[in-house]
């Protein structure tokens, strides 16, 4: 099934083509909701240079063709050749009927590519903020709706395990022992562990000088210091895994693609870099100067691949990460998750890796950048001790006040927990999934647990309400797949309409990794439905309209189970 917009559009093409010739075949049909009608096609206006007439002269005719389409109820020229389109009914409905019986709600199947997407990423021995926190929410529904759309997605959590901070923490992690070392990390004491270590390091110059050798004695592949790092490693990994599973992430140790992964690559890589002549040595170390960037002082900027000392860094990762992508991994699209910050970086390393010809016509890199979280004083979030917060402590604070807000509708203790789990981390991920990720927001949980306005809660209360139809009517919602659909008032229609939006709504997600716009499209869908059933009575509406508003129910209950859970946002049970 097509959804409204791209059957108009296919509509507004063939008009186009039969009024004005086949070479407007390709025309941008340009649909557009519309105030006055359903939608409005803006071809006319933006044809009439390329035909030599007037837009309305264009769009009347035009108008005229559409008006015969039996998805069409009537298409209107306004202004200076806007053309109004009012779909019809039966259309609309017949559509719905489709989509009911459809496994897949209308959400269609695009060619298949393979997908790397970057993100979470957070540091070894390093908290993961509430920055970290974003990446990996957004980067985790972008992974869900390209699998859904059946992409073959490479899940690519490039962590930060690497670097000369190594040698204290592995200096530090002696001195502790290897064992309160490993129970401190697992159990998420992360920051206290490095501040430990980096105190040590700036006052003890005995400790700074062991932390030094310890470098390179890891960097030489060291056995012992090998198997401490490791050591240290997987300890910061099962508190990252503990944070996945309570969040409901879907990224596992098989997805881990560490910096120190590349370490192997690096020498290669560099070299590859210079022979093609997109490196030259200067001022003693190797460096990419891409077009088109420069410092403040107007000089070129360089990409530094390897340092004067020999040294690489986290260019120099990113470059052999980027080559293994397209070339071994066969990429055709590489996303990466990562805060705003880093704009320039990939800006420079995408540009370096077209000069290698590791990025072509085929292969695209696009960085999805993530903005600030803020607190309410709109400077980087801290906790309300002032420093900087646990991402655990931060989850479990989501799940405290969820509970607070729910506990007068359960009495089971129990059944408390398990719906505040859900609500709160709901909560928190739909708060971040539902700002356009390249901008800032405020944590506020009093906000984001409101059970009104663009909420997690608001949505999951909207799925469970329509859950409880169902049980008061004792049928099961899954088993409700025929209509007949019928749009007897104007609710029900909208409804409907906002239902068949559906596959555009996720096909948009994937083609620009931005998973607000699942959000926006899921809140319309709970906010169509609230007027419906405040309109319609459903169990005690007579025969077929009984059974046309429980298939409209149904479908609703869908289509938000559905996007939620491509957002990562489970719906409880009852609320
Ligand atoms: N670990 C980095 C950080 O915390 C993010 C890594 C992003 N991915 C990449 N390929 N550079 O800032």
């Amino acid at each position: 099934m097509k959804d409204p917009e791209a059957t108009l559009g296919e509509l507004v093409r063939d008009a186009l083509t039969s009024e004005l010739g086949s070479e407007y075949a390709q025309a941008d049909p340009l649909i557009r909701p519309s105030d006055f009608a359903d939608y409005q096609s803006n071809a006319a206006m933006g044809l009439s240079k390329r035909v030599g007439r007037p837009p309305r002269d264009i769009a009347g005719p035009v108008a005229d063709r559409l008006s015969e389409a039996a998805a069409v109820a009537s298409a209107e020229v306004s202004g200076p050749g806007f053309i109004n389109i009012t779909l019809s009914d039966d259309w609309i409905a017949g559509q719905a009927s489709t989509q009911l019986e459809d496994p897949r709600f209308g959400v269609p199947l695009p060619r298949t590519q393979r997908i790397v997407v970057d993100y979470s990423a957070p540091n070894v021995a390093r908290e993961m903020h509430v920055g970290h926190l974003r990446t990996t929410v957004v980067g985790d529904a972008v992974v869900r709706v390209l699998e859904y759309l059946g992409h073959d997605v490479v899940r690519a959590n490039h962590i930060g395990d690497w670097g000369t901070q190594f040698g204290m923490l592995l200096e530090h992690l002696l001195d502790v022992g290897e064992d309160s070392a490993n129970e401190q990390l697992a159990a998420g004491e992360i920051n206290a562990f490095y501040q430990a270590a980096n105190a040590k390091f700036k006052a003890d110059p005995s400790f700074a000088e062991r932390s030094r050798l310890r470098v390179v004695a890891l960097q030489a592949g060291d056995r012992e210091t090998l198997r401490l790092w490791t050591t240290l490693i997987s300890d910061t990994e099962k508190y990252y895994n503990s944070i996945y599973a309570r969040l409901g992430v879907t990224l596992t140790d098989a997805d881990l693609a560490p910096e120190s992964f590349y370490n192997p690559m690096l020498a290669g890589v560099c070299d590859e870099l210079e022979a093609k002549g997109v490196a030259v040595i200067s001022d003693g170390a190797l460096c990419a100067f891409p077009p088109g960037f420069a410092g403040r002082d107007g000089a070129p900027l360089p990409l530094i691949l390897r340092k004067s000392d020999g040294g690489y860094g986290y260019a120099t990762t990113d470059m052999a990460a980027i080559r293994y992508r397209t070339r071994d991994l066969r990429a055709n699209r590489i996303i990466y998750v990562v805060g705003a910050e880093q704009a320039q970086h990939f800006e420079m390393v995408f540009a370096v890796a077209r000069q290698a010809g590791w990025l072509t016509g085929e292969v695209s890199a696009e960085h999805a950048t993530i903005g600030l979280v803020t607190g309410a004083d709109r400077k980087r979030f801290r906790s309300r001790s002032g420093s900087s917060v646990k991402l655990a402590d931060l989850i479990s604070e989501a799940v405290e006040r969820a509970e607070e807000v729910i506990k007068d509708r359960y009495d089971d203790p129990e059944q408390r927990r398990q719906i505040a789990e859900e609500v709160g981390i709901g909560a928190l991920k739909y708060a971040d999934l539902s700002v356009a990720r390249d901008s800032g927001y405020v944590l506020d949980f009093d906000r984001m647990l409101a059970l009104t306005g663009n909420t997690g809660p608001y949505l999951q209360y909207a799925a469970a309400r329509i859950r409880s139809i169902f049980a008061r009517a004792e049928l099961d919602p899954a088993q409700v797949s025929s209509g007949p659909i019928l749009l007897g008032t104007a609710a029900e229609r909208a409804l409907a309409l906002q239902l068949l939006g559906f596959g555009r709504a996720v096909t948009d997600v994937a083609l620009t990794a931005e998973p607000h716009k699942l959000s926006v499209y899921l809140f319309e869908t709970a906010s169509a439905f609230t007027t419906f059933y405040e309109q319609c009575p459903v169990l005690n509406a007579p025969g077929e309209t009984r059974q046309s508003r429980l298939a409209l129910a149904a479908l609703t209950l869908r289509v938000l189970v559905t996007g939620l859970g491509l957002l990562g946002i489970s719906v409880p049970p009852r609320m």
